[in-house]
């Protein structure tokens, strides 16, 4: 186990488009799984792409914690540390919305960022076993925000407002001072 060095945005590897997995069972992938999950971890973060980590690999990690799911029908399903090996992905629908992001490239920032809120996605596990499904909500845009590392997509590219984008302290404050502002009788 280790903790991998993650590229921050500016870094050409997080431009790049990724190459397909191999062999998604090789004991090099299952290693490599188990670092970034560790990493992701320990970063804090809902998710990691390997290209964040220096591998040009079409390969992510997530997790979709309770706190996290918008308790959509889709949504609710917690997952602790899942991995998706060679993903494809289809947005279904034309439900778009806006949703915060940040991302472990782009330290202490974020931003509001139009994503599908529905989708359906595939791809396998380190067993080669298949993953995935029709998704809602955090869980779906958590994977639409993965999936772009793997084509040298950082989320400020996706961005359709950028007066929605800030420092995660300065955003913090604003919503610290507007809910005692709405508590006030
Ligand atoms: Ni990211």
């Amino acid at each position: 186990m280790a903790i991998l060095k993650i590229a921050r945005m500016g870094h050409p590897v997080l431009l790049a488009r990724a190459e397909p997995v191999a062999d998604p069972t090789a004991p090099e992938i299952k290693r490599l799984v188990r670092d970034m999950v560790e990493t992701m971890e320990d970063a804090s973060g809902a998710g990691l792409a390997a290209p964040q980590v220096h591998v040009p690999l079409r390969l992510f990690v997530f997790r979709v914690n309770p706190d996290r799911a918008s308790g959509d029908a889709g949504d609710t399903a917690v997952l602790p540390n899942a991995v998706v090996i060679n993903p494809e992905i289809e947005l279904l629908g034309e439900d778009v919305r806006l949703r915060w992001e940040g991302c472990l490239s782009i330290p202490g920032l974020r931003a509001a960022v139009p994503r599908a809120w529905r989708i359906r996605y595939r791809g396998v596990d380190t067993d080669g076993q298949p993953v995935g499904g029709e998704v809602t909500g955090f869980h779906a845009g958590v994977v639409q925000h993965e999936f772009d590392h793997l084509d040298g997509i950082l989320y400020p590219m996706r961005m359709t407002d950028f007066s929605l984008f800030g420092f995660n302290e300065e955003l913090a404050r604003v919503a610290a001072q507007q809910a005692a502002a709405q508590a006030r009788p």
